[in-house]
């Protein structure tokens, strides 16, 4: 063993100082230290070792180890420092040439969309809000003149947790936080996340994301409401758009309406988007229902308001041609690359 490590020691360092290449380098370092390297099977074997020379034969195969572990660490940075080198002299060598562009991402489709959303509505005066996921059955349906089993609850299925609470079905208990904490006027919206108990399919998700909209104020009607929407959908899809109002049932509003849109395919003459109606269905609005104005603190006599809970993938899918829902969530880089 003695022996051995001698001839080890006179020969490793010289072969490390000897060697032209990092492969080369790999290759001797691979021969002593690797899992079958000759230092490692000596270490490995110490136990063969008569008991009196153990000691001197370990604290031996140690210190050469370390030995050759720096030499191979110094040989290597000089082997790669040369190589440096000989790239920078290379004449066909250009450092003026442009490097290796990192990848760059971009912004989910929906970030794009829920972005612009609010850049319109800031420009309208509304500020935005935020409101909690998970909330209680008060704010997501009694508050919104909901009360319990009232047969409007089937309209949403819901998420229960454990506590009781509800995954918010709808952003409309934003309305209800937003006119407890602060007095009307006020124009709102409130973008978020949003969750129902339904089977998916290429246009239901059980995750997706709604803003809702909140203008209470002295004298505020229908076509404040109107007027608001069109805007907002003429500075989406860069054209003018036009919309009507048919009536929809929503406990919190009355009136309730569902706002439909012309179809910005096929003008209204009819195509596979609009089901040849030549109307796209968008959303849900409404005159704030008394109920929910005095429940939340604002005197119905004397203010009005509108709201608004539009889906917003729905709108994603319209403005970007987008034929399934699901592709939001899926997390597919293809899908995602195109935005
Ligand atoms: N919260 C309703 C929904 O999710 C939409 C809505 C909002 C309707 C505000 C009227 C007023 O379906």
């Amino acid at each position: 063993m003695q022996d051995k490590l001698t001839q080890i020691e006179s020969e490793a360092l010289p072969k490390v100082a000897a060697s032209g290449s990092l492969s080369a380098l790999r290759e001797i370092e691979l021969e002593y230290l690797g899992r079958k390297g000759q230092i490692t099977q000596i270490l490995r074997n110490i136990s063969q070792v008569a008991p009196a020379d153990r000691k001197v034969v370990g604290q031996g195969a140690n210190r050469i180890r370390q030995a050759v572990e720096s030499g191979i660490a110094e040989r290597r940075a000089a082997l790669e420092e040369a190589e440096v080198q000989k790239q920078l002299s290379d004449p066909g060598f250009d450092v003026t040439r442009p490097g290796i562009h990192p990848g760059r991402g971009s912004q989910h489709p929906l970030t794009q969309v829920f972005r612009q959303l609010e850049s319109i509505f800031s420009s309208m005066g509304f500020e935005i809000l935020d409101g909690p996921e998970v909330e209680t059955d008060y704010y997501n349906f009694q508050a919104l003149n909901i009360p319990e089993h009232h047969p409007a609850r089937d309209m949403q299925d819901t998420f229960y947790v454990e506590s009781g609470q509800v995954l918010r079905t709808h952003t409309s208990p934003v309305q209800i936080r937003a006119m407890k904490e602060r007095q009307p006027p006020l124009r709102v919206v409130a973008p978020g996340r949003v969750f129902r108990y339904e089977v998916t399919d290429a246009s239901h998700e059980n995750t997706f994301h709604q803003i809702e909209g909140l203008m209470v104020d002295r004298n505020v009607s229908v076509a404040n409401l109107t007027g608001v929407l069109q805007h907002m959908l003429r500075e989406v899809f860069e054209r003018e758009v036009r919309v009507r109002l048919r009536p929809g049932y929503f406990p919190f509003v009355e009136p309730g309406f569902e706002l439909e849109f012309g179809c910005v395919f096929c003008e209204g003459s009819g195509c596979k988007v609009c089901k040849q109606g030549g109307w796209i269905e968008l959303l849900g609005c409404g005159l704030v229902h008394p109920n929910v104005l005095r429940e939340s603190g604002v005197d119905p006599e004397e203010f009005t308001g509108f709201a608004f809970g539009m889906g917003v993938e729905r709108l994603a899918m319209m403005k970007y041609g987008i034929n399934d829902i699901r592709y939001f969530m899926s997390g597919d880089l293809r899908f995602l690359r195109q935005f």
